[in-house]
């Protein structure tokens, strides 16, 4: 790892069957007391990042409201520029730095639309968010801790890079199944489990009807 790049750690709730959503794309996974573990963790690292999938689908955010502490700074992939100007993100940018990741190929009209934001815009890939060069970059702006939280499709590009150091899940009491429904880490996946990302499992915790996973 560059010395610069900061500790990635993968966080999400899940279903019982590895679901982070049901096939409607609804993630009303976490308990309350999930809710509040998981911003307490929010106030400890340097910055949250997502998908552009889950801000159009989820419209989070990503700040702190069930804990005591400072909201991370949030980012968004999003290669294109897309992510709509009504977003809760963008609206509350002037409240909590957001940057947005995009590729150079983000059209000159969608960099116009979110320049009228106080987003930090970083560019790195040609066609798709560079994610080794995004991480140094951040990096390099004293980011130590970036909090992953997903999507499926966000998840698999940091494990398949292997730029993933820990794993916190919750297993919630849920069977979602459906093959359209959004696991932990999707995409195309590893062919092979001695290809696969294995971890080492270092604290188990019981809260209430669910568990947490600690994976390094
Ligand atoms: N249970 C939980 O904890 C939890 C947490 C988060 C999300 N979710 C659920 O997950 C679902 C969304 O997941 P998703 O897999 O569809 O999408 P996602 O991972 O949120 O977003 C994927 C998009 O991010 C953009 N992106 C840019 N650079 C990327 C890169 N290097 N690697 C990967 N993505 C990049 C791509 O769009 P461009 O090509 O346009 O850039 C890509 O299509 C939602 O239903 C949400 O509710 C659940």
């Amino acid at each position: 790892m560059a010395k610069s790049r900061p500790k990635v750690i993968l966080s999400a709730a899940i279903s019982l069957d590895g679901k982070i959503a049901t096939r409607m794309g609804d993630s009303a996974l976490s308990s309350g007391v999930d809710k509040k573990r998981l911003h307490k963790l929010r106030t400890q690292v340097d910055a949250i990042l997502v998908g552009k999938n889950t801000v159009l689908q989820d419209d989070p955010m990503l700040n702190v409201r069930y804990a005591k502490g400072k909201s991370p700074i949030r980012i968004v992939l999003d290669s294109l520029g897309q992510t709509p100007t009504s977003s809760k993100i963008i609206r509350t940018s002037d409240k909590i730095q957001t940057i947005i990741a995009v590729s150079e190929k983000i059209p000159q009209k969608n960099l116009d639309k979110l320049a009228k934001f106080p987003i930090d815009i970083v560019i790195s890939g040609k066609n798709r968010v560079e994610l080794k060069k995004l991480l140094d970059i951040l990096g390099q702006a004293k980011i130590k801790t970036v909090l992953l939280e997903g999507g499926g499709t966000t998840n698999w590009d940091f494990v398949n890079q292997g730029l993933v150091d820990q794993v916190i899940v919750t297993v919630a009491p849920y069977l979602v199944g459906g093959k359209e429904a959004k696991s932990l880490v999707d995409g195309d996946g590893f062919a092979k489990i001695s290809k696969s990302l294995r971890l080492k499992l270092d604290q188990v915790t019981r809260q209430g009807n669910e568990i947490v996973l600690y994976y390094s």
